[in-house]
């Protein structure tokens, strides 16, 4: 079976403040992450803002470092030791969709012009065949290319121009897409067209998805696979179905017993992390400890152990 994403003990530490209050996260502490299939997944990345989800994205898309630990990406090492550095052989394995589409194009630049760029770098093609490959990927996404030909990011919908960015990623044929919230943006009726098409360029272009989300309900709608997050670490990674029918870390429980609330909570716009909350970061045993309810002293001290479950998903708890 090929690995589709590996990550070992993949750490990333993040100092803010003067010099005077020194404050450490670790946005990512000690990641493991293993899934491995023959055919292509959706793996969906959920958990609380601050959990560390566009850190990981980032390590993976090689824009961020990490302090130590390794990501593997089908079988290539991305990041950490062993990282291979060739930029066009990498891109040709990895494409971003970030949240928002506007800030992917600049404003002076047609669109179109992007995509042949990618098709002719990327894919080192001459112009005649990356006017084809563009064509076939718009077409993809439900677009045409004689509708976008000449177009400014600003004549296009945040749904538009999020399928064109989809368009491109599309053209380096990618083994896998990494998606931070691709459609938190985009109105909430035209989201799912964008979720549909994920499910549909899986199985017409074999292409797995890293989906990151705050939404459960598209994250369960579409992923094989799905791992939650909490301050730094993965709490619960499973079966999607498994994990959100029937979760068993109490983060997970707390977070499907409370979604209304959760959105609300997990609305980047409000949020502001207190002195309790970045200390959750440093914490040596379990990070969630301090509104567990099944709390005990061994959490205090102890980083909780991967349980295996009967059906192969793994909980980060003393006791879940
Ligand atoms: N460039 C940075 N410098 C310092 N701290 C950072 C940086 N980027 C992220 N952090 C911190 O790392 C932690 C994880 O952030 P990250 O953006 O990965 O979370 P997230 O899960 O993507 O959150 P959200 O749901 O809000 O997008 C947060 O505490 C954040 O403040
Ligand atoms: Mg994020």
């Amino acid at each position: 079976m090929k690995t589709i994403l590996k990550t070992e003990n993949l750490h990333k530490v993040y100092k803010l403040g003067s010099l005077m209050r020194r404050i450490t996260i670790n946005a990512l502490d000690e990641v493991n992450l293993n899934v491995q299939s023959d055919e292509p997944v959706i793996i969906s990345l959920v958990g609380e803002s601050g959990s560390g989800k566009t850190t990981l994205a980032k390590v993976i898309l090689r824009l961020v470092e990490p302090t130590h630990g390794s990501a593997v990406v089908y079988d290539r090492v991305v990041a950490g030791n062993g990282a291979r550095q060739e930029k066009r052989e990498f891109l040709s394995a990895v494409q971003p969709i970030f949240q928002n589409p506007f800030e992917a194009f600049s404003s002076y630049r047609t669109v179109d012009s992007y995509l042949q760029t990618t098709a002719q770098r990327v894919n080192n093609l001459r112009a005649s065949d990356a006017v084809s490959a563009m064509e076939s990927a718009l077409g993809s996404v439900g677009l045409k290319y004689v509708d976008v030909r000449g177009k400014y990011p600003n004549q296009f919908s945040g749904g538009e121009l999020q399928r064109v960015s989809i368009a491109r990623a599309l053209i380096p044929r990618p083994q896998i897409i990494i998606a931070d919230e691709p459609v938190s943006m985009i109105d909430a009726s035209l989201r799912m067209n964008i979720i549909n098409l994920f499910l549909e360029l899986k199985q017409q272009y074999k292409t797995s998805f890293l989906y990151i989300t705050h939404d459960l309900a598209t994250a369960y709608y579409i992923s094989d696979y799905i791992a939650v997050m909490y301050r730094g670490t993965i709490v619960e990674f499973g079966a999607a179905r498994g994990v959100l029918t029937d979760p068993q870390h109490p983060y997970t429980q707390l977070l499907l017993e409370s979604i209304p609330e959760v959105r609300r909570k997990w609305n980047r716009t409000q949020f502001a992390m207190s002195d309790i909350e970045t200390k959750e970061y440093r914490f040596e045993g379990c990070k969630f400890r301090n509104r567990c309810p099944l709390a005990q002293e061994i959490c205090v001290h102890q980083r909780p152990p991967a349980v295996r479950k009967e059906d192969g998903r793994d909980v980060y708890c003393h006791f879940a």
